[in-house]
């Protein structure tokens, strides 16, 4: 793991590097459909993992030796309990490595709070600061007006529409693609 591990702090957030007990909150979450419907890889129902089965599936994954991977704190909550979480990293597969992208999730809970927003705004500050990419791209499903405009207020443009496979839909579903270019 040599990815940069700094909290990242927003007016109201703190982006903390994920812990193993994270998992209890993705399992509650990802469990939901309102959340992995909008997801592109996430099967519904979804499969619990055990704490330490979540932290080795991620580990390769997410912690990639370039780009962000947080999990989303209120600064008023002491707890520093997980309410969401994003990536901004370069594609892990061999050869893709100068493609990096954006994705993200909220708990429901929190939704409508601007949370996303500012949370994405914190990670792009962070990343633009630490490797300044060229571009990174990220997409939603076009049943998804809430990520559009979360994404169109952190400075991304639309490109171009395409059908993408749904794991939790088992369909290929209409998806925006937008593209934040330096
Ligand atoms: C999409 C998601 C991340 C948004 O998180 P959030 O913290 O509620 O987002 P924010 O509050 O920062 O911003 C949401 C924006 O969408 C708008 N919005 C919400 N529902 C909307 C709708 N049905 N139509 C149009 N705009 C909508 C909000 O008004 C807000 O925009 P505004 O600030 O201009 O008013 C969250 O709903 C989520 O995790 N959904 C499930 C998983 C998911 O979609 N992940 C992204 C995959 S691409």
């Amino acid at each position: 793991m040599s990815q940069d591990l700094a909290d990242i702090v927003t007016e109201r957030l703190i982006l903390r590097p994920p812990v193993p007990e994270d998992a209890y909150v993705f399992n509650r979450e990802l469990a939901k459909f309102e959340i992995s419907s909008n997801l592109a890889r996430v099967p519904h129902p979804y499969r619990l993992m055990s704490v330490e089965d979540w932290w080795h599936f991620n580990w390769d994954r997410k912690f990639p030796a370039e780009g962000i991977w947080r999990v989303i704190c209120r600064r008023d909550d002491a707890n520093r309990s997980c309410i969401g979480n994003f990536a901004i990293q370069p594609d892990i597969r061999p050869g893709a490595e100068s493609l990096w992208s954006a994705g993200y999730w909220m708990a429901e809970e929190a939704w409508g709070q601007g949370y996303m927003t500012e949370a994405l705004a914190g990670g792009l500050t962070f990343v633009r600061e630490t490797w300044d990419p060229e571009k990174i791209v990220a997409g939603a499903f076009t049943d998804n007006p809430a990520s559009r405009r979360v994404l169109e207020k952190n400075g991304f443009v639309m490109t171009h529409e395409t059908t993408e496979w749904s794991e939790a839909r088992q369909t290929k579903v209409p998806h925006w693609n937008f593209e934040l270019v330096r």
